[in-house]
């Protein structure tokens, strides 16, 4: 079994932070989302796994190297655009050659491990009508938002509808797929959709109609799709809230320490409260301040006479003189401050290297 990660894309939702970064490489919980996709591989036991790169392709490299960190070897295969995720099968075809593989979004987070999922397909797979293909479905609220699945009686997927106006069922789509190589003549099947894109609805879709069996599991953890920033805050706030607390930085006497935080190695916190769940990363200084729930705050970060809630602050950026920062995702090496004292709450989502001042 090998794994395919896909990590191009564009990342419209997210600007500015991805006019600079990768999305799939912004912090939650300071680490990179992507780094918690390729730690799931490890602990289903994938080896191999081949990262589709786009734009952001050089950065991608430099954070996950020959994978050898994670104990995995990685091949990366170039996308010149984001012609679509059946798209990404297609020119992953000589990496995955005659293998089974997980095809995994790069940008999706999931509470579940994948050990169980890749599993459930093996053992069905030396069954009497092994499937050729296995989606994961999470019961949604609101369906039309979504691809969902129509199932059968015996619980195998018959159809695939991108965001339909009436929803066959309420179960959407997972980025995270099982497929054996008949895949390969799926995606090679299919023509581009009206978005110009080939999508893997297509190609799942075609394979039903050839009498392959599709098998469908139900996620019963959260699952986020990262990609904009409110569901972005919200997988930050669920992965702080398993975080093992721990202070490796120092703590002066005349600060407050509450809560499940992690405090890293050479920060150091003076007259400050620090209420969890909370990350503060290598080497921050934060003076005079307040860190509420749900906050992560890089490495190398200065936070000075200020109020962060809710946020994420990228590494070696600075927060000066702000009452109260909340919802906030700032990028790296930004600073955000402010020069007259008026009091006032600031929402923001700030890029890399910018630099703002409220007046
Ligand atoms: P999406 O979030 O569907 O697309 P996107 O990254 O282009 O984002 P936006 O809509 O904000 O512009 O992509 C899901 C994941 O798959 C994400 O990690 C990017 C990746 N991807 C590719 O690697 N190649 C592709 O052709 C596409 C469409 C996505």
């Amino acid at each position: 079994m090998k794994a395919l990660i896909l990590a191009g894309g564009a990342g419209t939702r997210l600007r500015p932070i991805t006019h600079t970064r990768a999305k799939q490489l912004v912090p939650v919980a300071n680490k990179p989302i992507l780094f918690y996709g390729i730690e799931a591989m490890v602990d289903a036991g994938i080896t191999e796994i081949g990262v589709i790169v786009g734009d952001t392709r050089a950065e991608m490299m430099a954070a996950l190297g020959d994978g050898s960190a994670f104990g995995v070897s990685i091949t990366y295969i170039p996308q010149d655009e984001p012609l679509g995720l059946a798209h990404c099968v297609l020119i992953a075809r000589d990496f995955l050659g005659e293998d089974d593989f997980v095809m995994y979004l790069g940008d999706n987070l999931l509470e579940q491990d994948l050990a169980a999922f890749v599993a459930a397909f093996g053992a069905a797979r030396a069954s009497d009508s092994p499937p050729d293909a296995q989606i994961l479905l999470k019961q949604v609220p609101d369906p039309h938002r979504f691809g969902i699945a129509e199932l059968d009686d015996d619980g195998d997927v018959v159809r695939l509808v991108e965001k339909p106006a009436d929803p066959p069922s309420d179960l959407a789509l997972v980025g995270v797929y099982l497929f054996t190589p008949v895949i390969h003549d799926a995606v090679a099947a299919i023509e581009p959709s009206e978005r110009g894109e080939l999508e893997i609805t297509d190609a799942i879709q075609w394979l039903i109609e050839q009498g392959r069996r599709v098998r469908c599991e139900l996620l019963s953890g959260w699952w986020i799709d990262t990609g904009k920033l409110t569901p972005l805050l919200e997988a930050n706030r669920l992965l702080l809230e398993k975080l093992e607390p721990r202070i490796a930085g120092s703590v002066d006497a005349a600060s407050v320490i509450d809560g499940r935080v992690e405090i890293a190695e050479g920060a150091q916190i003076e007259n400050s409260t620090i209420r969890g769940p909370v990350a503060i990363g290598a080497g921050t200084r934060v003076v005079d301040s307040f860190i509420g729930p749900f906050s992560a705050v890089g490495a190398g970060c200065e936070v000075v006479h200020s109020e962060i809630e809710h946020s994420v602050v990228m590494d070696n950026s600075r927060v000066v003189e702000i009452p109260r920062l909340e919802d906030s995702l700032i990028g790296t090496d930004a600073t955000v401050m402010r020069s007259k004292l008026k009091p006032r709450a600031l929402r923001l989502m700030v890029g890399d290297h910018c630099h703002v001042d409220v007046e």
